[in-house]
């Protein structure tokens, strides 16, 4: 049995990951404003990231894996109040998980593409203030913690009940549009892969692909290489 955190545990991605971790009796520290109420392998803990101290708090313990899946919700916030969360947050986050005594991996959700000019970072600038460079300034920060790191980017999300189109994992080369997606399902089941197996301090794209080879080799099996692996649905 292993003992993780996510934090951006009350939604989306991470409340996926709380239930698939808690489902294969691994203990699960559930962290964010809102949590999940407790439940076997559960332990909510509720905690504002842009409060470093309650961070602090939140992540005392030992931990194998720190997932990090905080999204700001709302559109035309103010750019501060994004960066505060998105940024921020994060660090305030890694700061944390690098002062336990065993540092955890520290898996981070990211975006495809945020390098890549595109429409649909555009679209999300304009949406969220500041957006793309929050995420390329929380991607450096995370390589400069000195925590062993997985960064895993995700195409846009969706809410289908997963399982039946295989995920593909490749280096970190694809420009962000809507052709890719995946579902936040399998997308928190492709994490839970990345703390276990995947290589310290390596970046990923991830995303849903029909045409993907079967049967799947294992998911994280060629960093830094162009061929994708792929995780059977
Ligand atoms: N949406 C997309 O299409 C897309 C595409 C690619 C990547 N991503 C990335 O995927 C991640 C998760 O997205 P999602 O849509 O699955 O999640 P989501 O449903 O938007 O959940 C976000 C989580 O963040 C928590 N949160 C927000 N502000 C917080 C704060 N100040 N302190 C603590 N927790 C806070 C929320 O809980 P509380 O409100 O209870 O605090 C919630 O649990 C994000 O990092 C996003 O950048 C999203």
């Amino acid at each position: 049995m292993k003992r993780y955190a996510v934090i951006g545990a009350s939604s989306g991605t991470g409340l996926a990951l709380v239930r698939q971790l808690a489902a294969r009796q691994h203990t699960v520290r559930a962290i964010s404003r809102r949590p999940p109420q407790a439940a076997p392998f559960i332990e909510p803990f509720a905690a504002d990231v842009t409060d470093a101290g309650a961070v602090e708090k939140a992540l005392d313990g030992a931990f194998d894996a720190v997932f990090y899946t905080v999204d700001i919700h709302g559109l035309f916030k103010p750019r501060e109040e994004i960066r505060a969360t998105m940024y921020q947050g994060s660090v305030n986050a890694m700061r944390a998980a690098a002062k336990l005594p065993i540092p955890p991996k520290f898996v981070l959700l990211s975006v495809i593409g945020a390098e890549r000019p595109s429409w649909v970072w555009w679209v999300l600038n304009a949406s969220k203030p500041g957006m793309q460079r929050n995420i390329l300034d929380r991607e450096q920060a995370l390589k400069n913690s000195g925590l062993p790191y997985v960064i895993c980017r995700a195409p846009k999300l969706n809410d289908e009940a997963g399982g039946s189109v295989p995920v593909v994992a490749t280096s970190a080369q694809h420009r962000l549009d809507m052709s890719r997606g995946i579902p936040r399902n399998d997308l928190a089941r492709a994490l839970i892969l990345a703390a276990e197996q995947a290589p310290p301090n390596s970046s990923w794209d991830l995303f849903s692909d029909s045409d993907a080879i079967r049967p799947a080799t294992p998911l994280f099996a060629t960093p830094g290489e162009q061929q994708p692996s792929s995780m059977d649905p």
